[in-house]
């Protein structure tokens, strides 16, 4: 696996492979890797010759009040699963390598980054569509993969790419969960105690709402509350629950593609999580599968 240290290098490195013919897959990260963010790079290998991950917690994309000092970090580790997994290239860049100065243009996400996770942190959309702009430009993928952990930040960034014509391909994966349902993320490390067992609450939460769709109600407002009130479990405390299109706007009416989001507070750590009503919670990929 390659290092790639700064942005120079990343693009020296994918212009030389791509010189050879080569298709490039790319993976972007937070890093604190777990088995979600590896079924990613599965994914980009089977669709292409060279595997770039990169790992860097962009300070762009938190608030003034967020957890970006002490996200969760572990390099070695990381580059230990990476490697493992078979990443070609791992790009590592610093802060100062990314941003030599504030940037002063930045990608403005529009109303499908009005809602939600856009409501609940401002200017995090801007930030987050600013740095994969800017990995895009350095890594020059053929393909990128994201979670469908996060809906509405896959939504964007797939509208990023066909609206301002980036000319590469965006491939979404089911989300990955541990066995009792709980989709995998870096801040699930945050967790202890009884707060891991709270957290249960948000994925409980969408399949109560598959559920009650499944037996045959259409109606947003009454799937909702049902969501709610299962959200609403000791020590949790709910931010939203919304049904959604891929565009992000409130449904009227339910159907297979429509999206459930929920956010909720589990002690200090913020979770979400989503699902896809047609293809279920159950659906989604198991960390054993
Ligand atoms: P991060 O939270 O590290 O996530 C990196 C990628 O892994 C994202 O596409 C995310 O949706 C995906 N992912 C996380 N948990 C997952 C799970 N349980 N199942 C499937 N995929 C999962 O998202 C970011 O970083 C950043 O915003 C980034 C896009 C790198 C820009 O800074």
């Amino acid at each position: 696996m390659h290092l790639l240290a700064d942005p120079t290098q990343m693009r020296a490195w994918s212009r030389a492979e791509r010189a050879r013919g080569r298709r490039i897959g790319f993976v972007p990260t937070m890093g604190f890797l777990h088995e979600g963010h590896l079924r990613l790079v599965d994914r980009a290998r089977e669709r292409a010759d060279r595997v770039v991950m990169s790992i860097f917690v962009n300070p762009l994309q938190f608030g003034a009040g967020e957890d970006w000092a002490t996200y969760p970090r572990d390099v070695e580790r990381d580059k230990q699963l990476a490697s493992e997994r078979g990443v070609d290239g791992l790009f590592l860049p610093d802060a100062k390598a990314m941003y030599p100065a504030d940037p002063l243009v930045r990608v403005h996400p529009g109303p499908m980054a009005d809602g939600l996770e856009g409501a609940a942190r401002p200017g995090h959309f801007a930030g987050v569509l600013t740095v994969v702009a800017k990995l895009f430009h350095l890594v020059e993928p053929d393909i990128a993969v994201f979670g469908r952990k996060d809906f509405q930040q896959a939504m964007l960034v797939r509208r990023m790419v066909d609206d301002l014509n980036f000319g590469l391909e965006i491939d979404i994966a089911p989300t990955v969960r541990e066995l009792d349902g709980l989709a995998l993320s870096s801040r699930n490390a945050y967790l202890h105690g009884d707060e891991r067992r709270a957290a249960l609450a948000l994925s409980r939460a969408l399949r109560a709402v598959e559920q009650a769709w499944r037996g045959g109600e259409a109606d947003p407002g009454p799937l909702a509350r049902r969501g709610l009130d299962v959200l609403r479990a000791p020590g949790v405390a709910p931010e939203y629950l919304a049904l959604v299109d891929e565009q992000m706007r409130p449904v009227v009416r339910v159907d297979a593609r429509t999206v459930v989001l929920v956010a909720a507070k589990v002690g200090k750590t913020r979770l979400i999580d989503n699902v896809v009503l047609g293809e279920g919670v159950a659906s989604d990929t198991s960390v054993r599968a």
